[in-house]
């Protein structure tokens, strides 16, 4: 039996093949589901064996085999037939195989191997039946081994391992490509091919419908797609959605709503149903109908009144239908001598409405009460006939001896709509009572600019004596809005006061004891215009006048100028005590420089989104353009894109979303950053652009940061940077800080995971949230005390009571320090959080990363004094790095060359960490050179503590990151961690260069 043939018998038996359904993959080919056969090519033609079983439901198992062992030179190709590549741009190919391990196989060495080839070979169309296989054509995708490879025992045991393997190969461009296996002398069983692309299925979100996607094949980038609004929904922000390279839907932009009459369900517009309506499109539901109204249909945009209620058309859809009111009641009358009141209460029903007004009809009857006609114009009501709001009215100018009615109307803003349901209130008046009019024509005797003489006569026989007479006027283009009124004794009067080149109404009555008789007749008279005659003695009034008036004004102006102005120190010296009031929750008892800026918590807003919307800008979905994600955060996706300004250049930015389905509070705490950051103005702040709170995701956008986050970013360069650039970025850093400090604002975080870096290698202090930055943060632990911190950036009083200062940010940023001028090597390497908090305790501190200035380390220690009120502020540290800078020889001393000097375990009394090189290695995760240190002969902690860089090369240690985690830990050996109580220098500034003269 040939080796082949063995492999066979226990190759196929007992083998399950899951079928995982994918709703993002298109499977373009997966042997599992072929019934018929697979007639795929082999050559040699005794190469590749393809068998087919049964399963238990009588489907075929295709498995190609192969397994020449014992002979050299293999080289058998198994190929596919041809696979249209329909959309995809990518493809995968997922392989479930067997393979046997060379050493199960007894004499086959040197000719057995344990991998195969994978190639493909793009084409626009299959090949003819007699076409010859050229390798040649063939592009290799990889070198398939296996993860698991059986053995005899295996194979008595009838156990056997699967091995599942995936490539990806792309982009593809022609219609269709063949793949093929090539084998050089393994032992395997090709058990199952799936050929797939990856596309982001077809989805409704924010009812829109969006259609199966393919990603594109650069990873990075992701495809923009509009949506297309669902059935009976129309479109707000148009919607958007990204397919990123996995098959992911990400970051939904924009929406749909239901149009009028439909509401949403189930990602659906459907209708209202009958006796529900809805008037708006918008994503809210079909409401109830008010009452007195209803909706027969589905899909209502209003419901309809019942029977002889109406809706106004200024109504909303939303208001009850209403109708006309019920006719005034208890309708009375009054009457003197000229003046008839009417008066009455308002009606029972006023319809369901609040819009009540009333209108009075006028009738003059005959001496039976019969044949009435409406009052002639004569006849005046106060103050008005009609849209009357009050309840009652005064009649005039009627005449004496005479029968009326009146009709009072009582209507609504549905009176329009149901004339026919009209009620009114009568009542029949006879004037007897009422006294004549004692004053005939009136005349006018001469007219100025502004004033008119009149004149008349008393009408014979006077029932009683004229004690006086009342002349009322008015302009006749101004009726009835205002009137004066002046007296005389005699039957004449010079009215004066007028404007010029204007018509005047007058009319006049007589008062005798018996009250006063009814008005004269109207009488029309105008004034004269600037030409007249009459006029020319009014020039010297008139610059009497204007100088009365104009000395009268400067008065009226110089009081308002003195009453503001008082007033307006008072509003100052009031708005200086309420800013006071605001300044005064400073944070940490931080008292500002007078006339700069002060930091507030968004926390003491009663209405957080009142303090996002003070301190940061809305911006409109529409200006921003997502390109690809660069990461997630707690909340959401951080996108990277741009922001178009209308009249400005596109700026990159970074889009922090808030993902779908979050709680208010989770909404909150993400805004809170926004509103934190909005507070701040300064370059090595991250600077924020705006937010997006309105539309749906809910985003904040930030200026772009080229570099990413300082961290990674100096451990993809290390060692690239010269230490002035080091310390620039640490200057840019502390520059920040130190504006933050000065507005009174305590990061809690800072660390060089949360700095971000542009393009210029200009350092930004990022991540801004109080609280939350420490839920976010992957390195905050809880402590004891409940809270969550990230121990090893943490100042000891702010873990051990929380005391959080621009003091504790001191700290943290010697510890940037020292990660920067590590390249990101990770504080305190591998200790645990406890033996850091432990050994901060005991004294000890992070030792000079390699190639560090002591300058440098010394400010770190400087930084890590345990009294902190001994720690520099940041303006010390900024104006300490910028003398650095100015003096760049300052910074040639390396802590190495100061501490060339020997150390013996006897200086180390109780070092607490390792005991054996092993010990040590494991804590740097640097096992691996265990056995390069024994074999140089270092073999107790005392030999490798005088070891130098070039000692650790010449061991083997060749990536520069591991040596320069190893020569630091070395370091930290031979000093011992520096114990800071015992240096001393903490108040010695002259250590620090001097400005070069
Ligand atoms: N990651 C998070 N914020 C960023 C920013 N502003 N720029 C670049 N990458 C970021």
């Amino acid at each position: 039996m040939t080796y082949q043939r063995f492999f066979f018998m226990f190759a196929l038996p007992g083998l399950v093949l899951s079928d995982p359904s994918h709703s993002n993959q298109v499977v373009l080919l997966d042997t599992t589901a072929v019934l018929g056969e697979l007639s795929w090519k082999t050559y040699p033609i005794n190469g590749w064996d393809a068998i087919t079983e049964m399963d238990e439901h009588n489907r075929p198992i295709h498995t190609f085999q192969v397994c020449h062992v014992m002979e050299p030179n293999q080289n058998n190709w198994l190929r596919t037939n041809w696979i249209p590549r329909q959309a995809a741009q990518k493809i995968y190919v997922e392989l479930r195989f067997t393979l046997r391990d060379c050493n199960s196989i007894p004499w086959v060495s040197g000719t057995c191997k344990e991998t195969f080839n994978l190639h493909y070979f793009e084409i626009d169309e299959p090949h003819g039946a007699n076409a010859h296989f050229n390798p040649n054509d063939y592009a290799k995708i990889d070198t398939i081994a296996a993860d698991e490879s059986f053995t005899q025992t295996d194979l008595g045991d009838r156990v056997l391992r699967l091995n599942t393997e995936v490539r990806e190969v792309g982009p593809i461009a022609r219609k269709g490509f063949y793949l093929a296996f090539q084998d050089v002398g393994a032992c395997i069983a090709l058990v199952s091919v799936r050929v797939y692309y990856k596309k982001c299925p077809s989805t409704l979100r924010n009812l829109a419908a969006f259609p199966d996607t393919v990603p594109r094949v650069d990873s990075s980038s992701l495809v923009e797609v509009r949506g297309a609004c669902v059935e009976n929904a129309e479109e707000r922000d148009t919607p958007r959605l990204y397919c990123g390279a996995d098959g992911d839907w990400l970051v939904p932009l924009g929406r749909c709503v239901c149009s009028i009459g439909y509401e949403e369900s189930d990602s659906l517009c459907i209708a209202c149903r009958p006796g529900f309506y809805k008037a708006f499109a918008g994503n809210i539901k079909c409401s109830k109908c008010p009452p007195h109204s209803s909706s027969h249909t589905e899909g209502s945009s209003q419901c309809h009144c019942e029977r002889s209620y109406y809706r106004a058309s200024k109504d909303p859809p939303t208001m009850a239908c209403t109708r006309l009111p019920s006719s005034p009641r208890n309708l009375v009358f009054n009457i003197n001598e000229t003046a008839l009141f009417l008066e009455w209460t308002p009606p029972s029903d006023t319809g369901g409405r609040k819009d009540v007004t009333y209108d009075v009809f006028c009738f003059r009857c005959g001496a039976d009460g019969q044949a009435c006609e409406p009052c002639n114009s004569n006849v005046r009501f106060i103050p008005k006939s009609t849209g009357l709001t009050s309840t009652s009215v005064v009649v005039q100018d009627f005449v004496a001896h005479a029968n009326y009615t009146f009709q009072i109307e009582a209507l609504n803003g549905v009176s329009g709509l149901g004339r026919s349901e009209r009620q009114l209130a009568n009542i029949t008046v006879s004037t007897e009572q009422a006294g004549p009019s004692l004053v005939g024509v009136v005349r006018k005797d001469w007219a100025s600019q502004t004033s008119i003489a009149l004149s008349w006569q008393e009408t014979e026989q006077p029932h009683a004596a004229i004690l006086d007479y009342e002349i009322k006027y008015y302009e006749k283009e101004q009726e009835q809005l205002s009137y004066s009124s002046t007296r005389t004794k005699s039957p004449s009067v010079i009215v004066t006061g007028l404007n010029p080149s204007t018509v005047y109404v007058f009319h006049v009555r007589a008062r005798t004891l018996a009250g006063y008789s009814s008005y004269s007749p109207k009488f029309e008279f105008a004034t004269g215009d600037e030409n007249s005659e009459e006029a020319a003695d009014q020039g010297q009034v008139l610059v009497i006048v204007t100088a009365t008036v104009g000395g009268f004004s400067l008065l009226i102006i110089l009081t308002l100028f003195l009453l503001i102005s008082g007033r307006c120190q008072w509003y100052i010296k009031s708005k200086i005590k309420s800013e006071d009031k605001k300044g005064t929750q400073y944070q940490n008892g931080h008292v500002p420089f007078p006339g700069s800026k002060t930091y507030i918590d968004p926390d003491t807003y009663e209405d957080p989104s009142q303090a996002v919307h003070e301190f940061a800008k809305e911006i409109d979905p529409s200006r921003i353009q997502i390109e690809r994600v660069i990461g997630a955060g707690e909340f959401g996706e951080v996108c990277s894109g741009q922001l178009r300004i209308p009249g400005k250049k596109e700026i990159p930015v970074a889009i922090k979303t808030l993902k779908g389905g979050y709680t208010e509070r989770q909404r909150r705490d993400f805004l809170r950053e926004a509103s934190i950051m909005g507070q701040f103005d300064n370059p090595n702040i991250i600077r924020l652009q705006g937010v997006v709170t309105k539309s749906r995701p809910v985003m904040i956008v930030v200026e772009y940061m080229e570099n990413g986050s300082l961290d990674s970013f100096l451990r993809k360069h290390d060692g690239h940077f010269t230490v002035i650039q080091l310390v620039g970025m640490l200057r840019g850093i502390a520059s920040g800080m130190m504006y933050l400090s000065d507005i009174g604002y305590v990061h809690r975080d800072l660390a060089a995971r949360n700095i971000l870096v542009d393009d210029n290698l200009v350092c930004k202090v990022s991540d801004f949230g109080l609280s939350r930055v420490l839920e976010d943060d992957p390195e905050a632990a809880y402590t004891t005390t409940g809270g969550k911190i990230p121990i090893r950036w943490t100042a000891p009083e702010a873990i051990a009571y929380r005391k959080f200062s621009s003091a504790s940010d001191a700290w943290s940023y010697g510890i940037v320090m020292w990660e920067v001028m590590s390249y990101g090597e990770r504080p305190y390497w591998e200790m645990s959080n406890q033996d850091v908090i432990l050994s901060i305790e005991e004294g000890y501190r992070l030792p000079a990363p390699m190639g560090c200035p002591v300058a440098l380390h010394q400010l770190m220690l400087l930084c890590w004094q345990k009294e902190r009120s001994r720690r520099p502020q940041f303006n010390d540290v900024v104006s300490f790095l910028d003398k650095l800078i100015r003096n760049p020889s300052s910074l040639l001393t390396l802590v190495e060359d100061v501490n060339s000097f020997p150390v013996t375990p006897e200086d180390m009394p109780d070092y607490p960490l390792f005991i054996s090189i092993g010990d040590w290695l494991d804590s740097l995760k640097m096992s691996q050179y265990k056995n390069n240190f024994i074999a140089a002969g270092y073999t107790t902690l005392d030999s490798i503590s005088t070891m130098s860089i070039d000692d650790v090369r010449r061991i083997g240690v060749s990536l520069i990151g591991h040596q320069r985690r190893i020569v630091s830990s070395i370091q930290a050996l031979r000093l011992q961690f520096l114990h800071v109580q015992q240096s001393g220098f903490h108040e010695n500034w002259t250590i620090y260069p001097e400005e070069p003269q």
